[in-house]
């Protein structure tokens, strides 16, 4: 096998924070896939493209695959991975936002964080000195939205035009599947109840984004209209992290909306499943469709770890 070309760096990527991929290029964000397919097909030993760089984890919130696929993703890229509970923190204790972010920018080349606040992610992001990336906060989930689409071109070749479907709540993960759709052109639509659409702001940019590459962005009710023929449907949880207070009314609002076999069946014949993970069966998605010859949630889990070491490649340059 051929040695790995270490890919050329992209103003729009190197040194700079991910909080969202809305204003970073579309030609970096296909850069990013492209090397996360290539990556995928390399086997390992990887190139140590980290070698020498430790990056530093904040988790406010659980997580099984973006803390692991991001140590995994390091680990294999020669760097150092370090995961920090905000309760073992000083953080924890009322210091600030500004000062943990100049301190940590004096040890770390990155920063990953979860957060039940995209306010401080970005107060975090203004402050540090090294690229912030967010691993989530309650309005976007980028490296997410990174796999889906990996997991997305796998399938199908090229997203261009590609009508995938999305019902259910218009949450961090639509926000930042839109944001994809913008960049590579898919044809999304959104399928959500009143009071749970998504922000027709960014909808509206990314259906401008996508137009102009032969795709679109839509937000409708009907769950039906948005998946008949389209090439996968992606559902999330119905009560996302933080939003614990409100079970009861998400779950009656949301149940027509539950991805099943009776809704797979109106997609294309090669209609794929996706979903972030981690599932609850029998709401949001039956347990048959997730674990179904037309699911792709597998192997959409295990393209995070893809995505996320080819984005840390392109955030760090060599040293
Ligand atoms: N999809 C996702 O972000 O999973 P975790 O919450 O396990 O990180
Ligand atoms: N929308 C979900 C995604 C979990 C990966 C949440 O924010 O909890």
């Amino acid at each position: 096998m051929k040695p790995l070309p270490r890919p050329p760096i992209h103003a729009s990527l190197s040194g700079r924070s991910v909080l969202t991929l809305q204003h970073h290029s579309a030609e970096s964000v296909t850069a990013v896939l492209d090397l996360a397919a290539a990556l995928k097909a390399h086997p390992r030993p990887w190139p140590k493209w980290l070698e020498g760089r430790v990056i530093g984890m904040i988790f406010e919130k659980p997580s099984t695959r973006t803390r692991v696929s991001f140590e995994t993703a390091i680990a294999r890229l020669g760097g150092r991975a370090m995961t920090m509970s905000p309760a073992d923190m000083q953080i924890g204790r009322g210091e600030t936002i500004e000062d943990t972010a100049k301190v940590l920018s004096r040890f770390l080349d990155a920063i990953v964080i979860r957060s039940g606040s995209h306010e401080r992610v970005d107060e975090l992001a203004r402050h540090a000195t090294v690229p912030v990336v967010n691993g989530l906060t309650p309005l976007h989930h980028p490296c997410q939205a990174l796999a889906d689409a990996m997991t997305l071109a796998e399938r199908f070749g090229s997203l261009t035009g590609l009508r995938v479907a999305y019902v259910g709540d218009g949450n961090n993960c639509f926000n930042s599947l839109a944001v994809l759709a913008a960049h590579t052109g898919m044809a999304l639509t959104c399928a959500s109840p009143e009071g749970y659409i998504p922000d027709p702001e960014l909808v509206a940019w990314a259906d401008a984004t996508a137009r102009a590459r032969g795709g679109s962005v839509a937000s409708i009710g009907d769950p039906l209209e948005a998946t008949r023929g389209a090439r996968a449907v992606y559902t999330d949880v119905w009560v996302s992290m933080g939003d614990e207070a409100e079970h009861h009314e998400r779950v009656a609002a949301l149940t027509p909306y539950q991805v099943n076999a009776a809704l797979m069946a109106g997609l294309a014949a090669d209609g794929i499943a996706l979903h972030p993970l981690p599932a609850h069966y029998g709401m949001e998605i039956t347990h048959d469709v997730a674990h179904g010859s037309q699911s792709a949630l597998w192997d959409e889990a295990e393209n995070r770890m893809h995505v996320q070491a080819a984005l840390l490649v392109h955030l760090l340059p060599p040293l």
